[in-house]
């Protein structure tokens, strides 16, 4: 199964930490932040990755996770010239779909929750025909995509970009899965007033064409967008406690691969035979004595 990450833009909001380095590589915790984006699509099934992001990025990314043989999945690369919005992201991706439907997920957004992997494939077994949002309950709204909905059937009422009212709301988070028709509906898009082809755009041509549907995420997964100097220190937090509490990993893309079937054992062990005694691979080691 194809999935993309989208793990450029320019990262102003964690300026200076980004001058230098990508949103996309800082630490969250004890990892680099894309290898929670990556093993969510792991643990959705998927085993063909491409990464889009900036022409200076690009080369730093393959650099960490090379073609994904490491993790026993493919990951190929493609470069995004402008920052012009989660948008065009979609459809650069579609080309590299090819007509399949693909999950597309942001570079700096974090998900954890109990058998979250398995309920994204049952999502995708049963995805039809259009593009596939989620819903995820929020204090305050304001920072994000909301979408409002029929509380029985979950038929989308409207979905806007950065609403004004603080008040709860339910957050539409950076997991998305999209046919073939990503493209046509991407021709009719205009650059919004900040100049970027917006994904909510996207959203609403397919909702247009009644060919959009919600999924809600219940109470007890995590959902964080890194983006923030704020949500960036409380994601390395709650890495932090659940792994030591628990003595496993979140967001190991070795471990979801394992668990997937497409890394053999035998190609891990050897693999973590050559890595360094860092934390983060002796708790790899750790669940193998
Ligand atoms: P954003 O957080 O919306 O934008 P940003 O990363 O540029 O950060 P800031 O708002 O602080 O300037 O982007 C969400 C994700 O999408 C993030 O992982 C970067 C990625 N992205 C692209 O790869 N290309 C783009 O054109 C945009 C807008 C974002």
């Amino acid at each position: 199964m194809k999935g993309v990450i989208l793990a450029g833009g320019s990262g102003t909001r964690l300026r200076p930490l980004t001058s230098v380095v990508s949103k996309q590589l800082l630490p969250v915790f004890d990892k680099p932040m894309i290898y929670y984006p990556l093993s969510t699509l792991i643990h959705a099934g998927v085993n063909d990755v491409l990464i889009i992001s900036t022409p200076v990025d690009t080369p730093r990314i393959e650099s960490l996770l090379g073609d994904g043989k490491d993790f026993g999945i493919k990951i190929t690369y493609l470069i995004q010239e402008r920052p012009e919005g989660l948008a065009q992201g979609v459809n650069m991706a579609s080309n590299f779909a090819e007509g399949e439907k693909f999950w597309f997920i942001l570079g700096d957004n974090f998900f954890h929750g109990p058998a979250f992997g398995v309920n994204l494939r049952l999502v995708s077994d049963n995805h039809g025909e259009g593009a596939l949002i989620f819903a995820y309950r929020v204090m305050d709204p304001r920072a994000y995509g909301v979408v409002t909905f029929d509380d029985k059937t979950e038929k989308i009422i409207d979905l806007i970009e950065k609403p004004d009212s603080d008040s709860p709301g339910w957050a539409v988070p950076g997991l998305y899965r999209f046919d073939s028709n990503a493209q046509e509906h991407f021709k009719k898009l205009k650059p919004s007033k900040r100049g970027e082809l917006e994904i909510i755009d996207l959203l609403n041509e397919y909702r247009k064409n009644n060919s959009l549907t919600m999924t809600r995420i219940s109470r007890g997964n995590a959902w964080f967008d890194l983006g923030s100097i704020e949500s960036l220190q409380i994601g390395a937090q709650f890495v932090q406690a659940i792994q030591s509490r628990q003595g496993q990993l979140i967001g190991s893309p070795e471990e979801a691969s394992l668990r997937a079937g497409f890394l053999k054992e035998v190609d891990f062990l050897k693999y973590l035979e050559s890595q360094p005694n860092s934390t983060y691979y002796e708790f790899l080691r750790s669940y193998f004595i």
